[in-house]
């Protein structure tokens, strides 16, 4: 970190001579060009910002420990589960639809990503607050993050435009009840859980295959805003979750959380009731119950928002030996997407940054490209070489693989016995919401219901909710 307390320089080291006044010709005459720290200072100026996220833009994090608390290695030989590890991490929370600048209350679904320094390398859990998501195609993504933006002459947002894609794609349901009821107004980062969200792989010293999902349970117990406290919040302070857990850390208040894996065995996957690999729906904890792991606490703060959380760049594709993927489609398709957005966004080299670089040594081959410090010398950049440079170069099958057959199609996945789109919905509202919740969640549906304008979403608006609760239909028709 610069020394601040230096004298200022120019960004070349070279004293500064005026960070106050122009060079001029006179004191009222004009400014000369040869005033190179005046022009250098707009120029940088100028370019200041780099694009934000999208989505996830309006976010902040800190930085911690996490630590294993039980034993796991039946399952995994990732060296940051094993017993005795504790590892430091990054984690950055978020909306998903608002801007760089939005309030943090919005009711939205919250971003939870999760990056562990370990010594193998970085793992990435680029995970949410809600155990599931709106498509199980990542073709879907872009039409559904476009429809929960901006329309496009007005520049509002729009609730037809957003109930309308819900309603056209039913597999949504899930996801939407849980937006629509208390999960969607957390109170605070740090009072609401963290899911991996998708099935992942581990794998043991064996070799043996599992498939698991990530459960980060708060500590601090979940909790939740009503409608009219989070529009408050909204209109009075637009940082209010960002300012919840700086402050709170900086109190010496660490967040902490509970690290759960469900694990499903491998062979398991291709007869369990439900399609472990659609993320629209959760497998049972009663057929698969939580086993605890460890514990993830924040301690520090950044020093800087922008060197440290702006250029953060999490990805779902940073997997260690003993993780790996699944063949979720929307993991796959996130597994390219992410560090892609980091090359756009911050750069090509954004993984030299330092709260991006892993604490292990990096012996790549890219080479070049914008802004490279971190090089390899005159060392063979090609493989095969002569010249000694190590190079990997394992053959056959791969250890985190999965069996496919088949020929190349556009399909859905194949349905698993209990696989329809508005079962678990209704489980979740007559079974897990209680009857205050299911009273505020008719509020929040009747307002949504409200700022609707166009007949055929309001219709279908009512025919989605009725698929999800017959008697929660009927009463959202009568209000319609
Ligand atoms: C095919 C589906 C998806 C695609 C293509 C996609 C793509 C993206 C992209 C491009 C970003 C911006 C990254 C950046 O600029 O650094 C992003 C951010 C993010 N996405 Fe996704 N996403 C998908 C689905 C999901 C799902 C299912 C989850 C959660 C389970 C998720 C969680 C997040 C989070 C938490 C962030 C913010 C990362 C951060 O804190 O920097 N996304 N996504």
């Amino acid at each position: 970190m610069t020394d601040a307390k230096f004298p200022s320089t120019t960004p070349e080291g070279a004293p500064a001579v005026s960070d106050r006044n122009s060079l001029t010709i006179g004191n009222n005459g004009p400014i000369v060009l040869h005033d190179h720290h005046l022009v250098e200072s707009l120029q940088h100026f100028n370019r200041m910002n780099v694009p934000e996220r999208r989505p996830h833009a309006k976010g902040s994090g800190a930085f911690g420990t996490f630590e294993v608390t039980h034993d796991v290695s039946q399952y995994t030989k990732a060296s940051v589960f094993q017993p005795g590890s504790k590892v430091d991490m990054l984690a950055r929370f978020s909306t998903v639809a608002g801007e760089l600048g939005s309030p943090d209350t919005w009711r939205d679904v919250r971003g939870f990503s999760l990056k562990f320094y370990t010594q193998e390398g970085n793992l990435d859990i680029v995970g949410n607050n809600t155990p599931i998501f709106f498509v199980r195609d990542p073709m879907k993504f872009p039409h559904f993050i476009r429809s929960q933006k901006r329309l496009p002459d007005s520049g509002l947002r729009d609730g037809d435009m957003q109930w309308d894609f819900w309603t056209q794609n039913p597999e949504s349901a899930h996801q939407v009840t849980y937006l629509m009821g208390d999960r969607g107004l957390p109170a605070s980062w740090r009072h609401m859980h963290g899911f991996g969200s998708h099935t992942y792989m581990w794998i043991n010293e064996a070799g043996e295959k599992f498939w698991v999902k990530y459960h980060f349970r708060t500590d601090q117990g979940e909790q939740n805003l009503t409608n009219e406290e989070a529009e408050k919040i909204a209109g009075a302070d637009a940082d209010y979750h960002r300012r919840d857990l700086f402050e709170a850390i900086a109190r010496g208040e660490f967040p902490s959380w509970t690290l759960h894996v469900q694990v499903i065995p491998y062979e398991d996957a291709k007869t369990y009731r439900f399609n472990p690999f659609d993320l629209t729906k959760t497998v049972s904890q009663k057929d698969y119950p939580l086993i605890e792991v460890g514990k993830m606490t924040l301690n520090r703060n950044p020093q800087n928002h922008f060197a440290e959380i702006e250029q953060a760049a999490f990805a779902p594709s940073n997997q260690v030996p003993g993780t790996g993927f699944s063949p979720d489609k929307m993991l796959l398709g996130r597994v390219f997407a992410y560090s892609d957005a980091a090359r756009y966004r911050i750069g090509t080299n954004f993984a030299q940054l330092p709260v991006n670089r892993p604490i292990v040594p990096v012996n790549s081959y890219s080479q070049d490209g914008h802004m490279r410090f971190d090089h390899t010398g005159d060392a063979p950049i090609y493989v095969p070489n002569t010249l000694g440079r190590p190079y990997s170069d394992e053959t056959g099958p791969v250890e985190d693989s999965w069996e496919n057959d088949g020929e190349l199609v556009r399909a859905a996945y194949d349905l698993h016995s209990e696989d329809d789109d508005f079962g678990q919905p209704g489980t979740l509202y007559r079974e897990v919401f209680t009857d205050e919740q299911r009273e505020r969640f008719l509020e929040t549906l009747t307002g949504q219901l409200e700022g609707l304008k166009r007949d055929i979403v309001r219709e279908n608006f009512v025919a989605y909710w009725t698929n999800v609760d017959a008697d929660l239909g009927a009463k959202l028709a009568a209000k319609k």
